[in-house]
């Protein structure tokens, strides 16, 4: 395998890490996994090669990148509760500031100048207009979101000294699983709509509490952008291609452009479930959620190519179940 195919992933056994470096592998790359096991799973790292350890590991880092030879990186490593990054904001700059600071180092020191990196739409804040473009301001309502912008700032500054060449790919709200290969989403503690309204039609949980029902939204429920994990793996192979091809560096939205309200979600569940109903609960609304967060997603599809081929909800909500399903089956065997 040539050097130039490989690339580091770090924080490659999580969620949307692992989905990515099975997309990699099966585009020809060879994916070098960094995770420090802190909210990954061993079952998820399956691709490449598993260096175990922390992205603010100074010695580590200089270690992978000479043995390795990797010269582009795609940075998923990280800590992603918002609620938690009110309470403790230091964590979250620690981690996912300070320590891609570690990593940006790293990188210059070994001579790799390619950089794909998860952003987020929690940079954007509150919105000041329904479908959201990446010039849209940036004024973040949580330490989470703040990290995440800091980041970008720091890539941005590093193009211009030092000639990084860097995505930020702004995620919406990333969903779905991949039954086929055994990768689906399991956050402790689960934030995310679509994992928790399984787990109340699975019976884990004994009901879904629904934030808001009093929304300037057709069914007074938040709207949210739902991206297929699948897709998102994609456009992470897509972005690598365009920074090796010489592309411009810039941030981008990946997500579908159209909405679903949280009751609309729950109706998806009990359709790839076949139950009549999911058991719900009506609270009030949390602080700082908006109605409505929505991606204007065309510039990735001008820049990438990219066009979410999985994001249909049904096609989201069914592999989910599928995959949640099967795990709860299997573990009630073990
Ligand atoms: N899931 C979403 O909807 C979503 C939306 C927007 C942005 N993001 C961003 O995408 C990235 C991946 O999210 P995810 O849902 O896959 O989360 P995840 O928790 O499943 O994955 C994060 C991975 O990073 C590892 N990790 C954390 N800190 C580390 C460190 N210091 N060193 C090495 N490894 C470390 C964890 O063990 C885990 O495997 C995150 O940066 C997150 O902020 C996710």
């Amino acid at each position: 395998m040539s050097e130039s195919m490989r690339v580091l992933v770090t924080g490659g056994a999580g969620y949307i890490g692992s989905q990515t470096a099975k997309a990699l592998a099966e585009a020809g790359f060879e994916p070098v996994v960094l995770d420090d096991f802190s909210s990954g799973h061993r079952w998820a790292a399956k691709w490449g090669k598993l260096v175990e350890g922390s992205v603010s590991d100074a010695v580590l880092l200089r270690k992978t990148f000479r043995e390795s030879r990797a010269r582009s990186v795609i940075h998923f490593a990280g800590v992603i509760q918002v609620g938690e990054s009110m309470r403790d904001p230091h964590k979250y700059f620690q981690i996912n500031t300070v320590g891609t600071m570690a990593l940006l180092e790293a990188m210059r020191e070994a001579g790799a100048r390619n950089i794909v990196f998860s952003s987020s739409a929690a940079i954007y804040g509150n919105p000041i207009k329904v479908s959201i473009p990446e010039d849209h301001p940036a004024l973040p309502v949580s330490p989470y979101g703040e990290s995440k912008l800091m980041v970008e700032r720091l890539l941005q500054w590093y193009g211009v000294a030092y000639g990084l060449q860097w995505m930020a790919l702004r995620y919406f709200n990333a969903c779905g699983a991949d039954p086929e290969a055994g990768l689906g989403e399991a956050h402790h503690p689960e934030s995310h709509l679509i994992p928790l309204v399984i787990a109340a039609t699975l019976g884990q949980r004994s009901n879904v509490e629904v934030y808001g029902t009093d929304y300037p939204t057709p069914d007074g429920t938040a709207i949210r952008d739902y991206i297929h994990v699948v897709d998102l793996a994609e456009a992470h192979v897509k972005a690598l291609r365009h920074l090796r091809d010489g592309g411009e560096s810039c941030a981008l939205n990946l997500g579908t452009g159209s909405g679903h309200s949280v009751r609309e979600v729950m109706a998806a569940v009990a359709r790839a479930s076949g139950h009549r109903s999911v058991p719900s609960r009506d609270v009030p609304r949390r602080e700082g959620d908006p109605a409505s967060l929505v991606a204007d997603a065309s510039r990735a599809r001008r820049v990438l190519d990219w066009i979410p081929q999985h994001s249909s909800i049904d096609e989201i909500v069914a592999s989910a179940w599928k995959w949640h399903a099967e795990k709860q089956r299997l573990e009630s065997r073990d």
